[in-house]
C-alpha cells in the first residue's frame, strides 16, 4: 500500500479539465488517496468516462470561460460535496500555432478566455468557501511556456505567464489565512493536448527537455498531489517545476 494512502481522507477536491490528461491523472490519484472528487470539463463524453474511472462524486459539464456557468457550478459542487478543500485548475487549450503577425484573433481571444480568465473565474468562485473554513490548497496549472515563451505560441505563452502572475498575487493575498495557492509549470507531457499541435512543435518542445523524454501524467499527479496536500504548508505564491530540467528558475 502507498505511504500516501488516506492522505486526502475527508478532503473534497475539484479538478477542472478533469476529463483528460494531467487533470484526469490528478483526479484519479486524489480519489485513490481518499478524496471525494468533483470533475469539471466541457467535453461531456470524456467527462462521463473520466467520472467512472475516478469514481467521481460530482461532475459539471461547463465552459470555464463562462463566468456565470462557473459561479453556478461552484454552488452546485459545494452543495454536492459540502466543502472544497482542493482546487486544481487544469482546463486549458493550446490555441493556434502561428507567428504573432499571422496569429488568428479569435484563437488569441479563446486561449486567453479559457486559460487565464476561466482560471480566474474558478479561483474567484471557490476561494470564499475555502476562506470560510480557513483551509484550502489551490494548484493553478501554468506551463514552462509562461516562463520561457514558446515561438508560434504567443497566446498560450502569454496566458500561462498570466497564470503565474495571478497565482503569485493570490498566494500573497491569502497568506496566513490557511489557503495556499501555487502554480505548476510543466514542460511537455504525453497527453491528448499534444494532438492540438503540429508534430514539429512537439518535436521542438521535446528537444528542449534535458531528460530527453516527455513527462508521464502520473509524474504530474505526484507533484500536484503534494501541492494539494496538508504537507505543502510553507510554500505559497510559488511556481513548482515539472520540466525534466527544462526550466531551472
Ligand atoms: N500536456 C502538456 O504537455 C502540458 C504542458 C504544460 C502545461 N499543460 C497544461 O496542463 C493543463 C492540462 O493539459 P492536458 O495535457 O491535460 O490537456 P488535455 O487536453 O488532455 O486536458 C485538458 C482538459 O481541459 C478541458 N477543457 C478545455 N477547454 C475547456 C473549457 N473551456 N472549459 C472546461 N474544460 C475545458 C478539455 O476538454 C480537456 O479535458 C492545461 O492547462 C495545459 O495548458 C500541459
Amino acid at each position: 500500500m502507498s505511504v500516501f494512502a488516506g492522505r486526502f481522507a475527508g478532503r473534497a477536491a475539484l479538478v477542472t479539465g478533469g476529463a483528460s490528461g494531467l487533470g484526469l491523472a490528478t483526479a484519479q490519484r486524489l480519489a485513490a488517496e481518499g478524496a471525494s472528487v468533483a470533475l469539471w470539463d466541457n467535453d461531456a463524453a470524456a467527462l462521463r468516462d473520466a467520472a467512472a474511472s475516478v469514481g467521481a462524486d460530482h461532475v459539471e459539464t461547463l465552459d470555464v470561460a463562462d463566468a456565470g456557468a462557473v459561479a453556478r457550478a461552484a454552488a452546485a459542487t459545494l452543495d454536492a460535496l459540502g466543502h472544497i478543500d482542493v482546487l486544481v485548475c487544469s482546463a486549458g487549450i493550446t490555441g493556434a500555432t502561428a507567428p504573432v503577425h499571422e496569429f488568428p484573433l479569435d484563437s488569441w481571444d479563446r486561449v486567453l478566455a479559457i486559460n487565464l480568465s476561466g482560471l480566474f473565474y474558478c479561483n474567484r468562485a471557490v476561494v470564499p468557501a475555502m476562506l470560510a473554513r480557513g483551509y484550502g490548497r489551490i494548484v493553478n496549472v501554468a506551463s514552462v511556456a509562461g516562463k520561457e515563451g514558446n515561438p508560434s505560441a504567443s497566446a498560450y505563452s502569454a496566458s500561462k505567464a498570466g497564470v503565474i502572475g495571478f497565482t503569485k498575487s493570490l498566494g500573497k493575498e491569502l497568506a496566513g489565512k490557511g489557503v495556499i495557492a501555487n502554480a505548476l509549470t510543466p514542460a511537455t507531457f504525453d497527453s491528448p493536448i499534444l494532438a492540438q499541435l503540429p508534430p514539429s512543435q512537439v518535436d521542438y518542445m521535446r528537444a528542449r527537455i534535458p531528460m530527453g523524454r516527455l513527462g508521464d501524467v502520473a509524474e504530474s499527479a505526484a507533484m500536484v498531489c503534494f501541492m494539494a496536500s496538508e504537507e505543502c504548508s510553507f510554500t505559497t505564491a510559488a511556481t513548482f517545476d515539472t520540466s525534466g530540467g527544462r526550466t531551472t528558475f
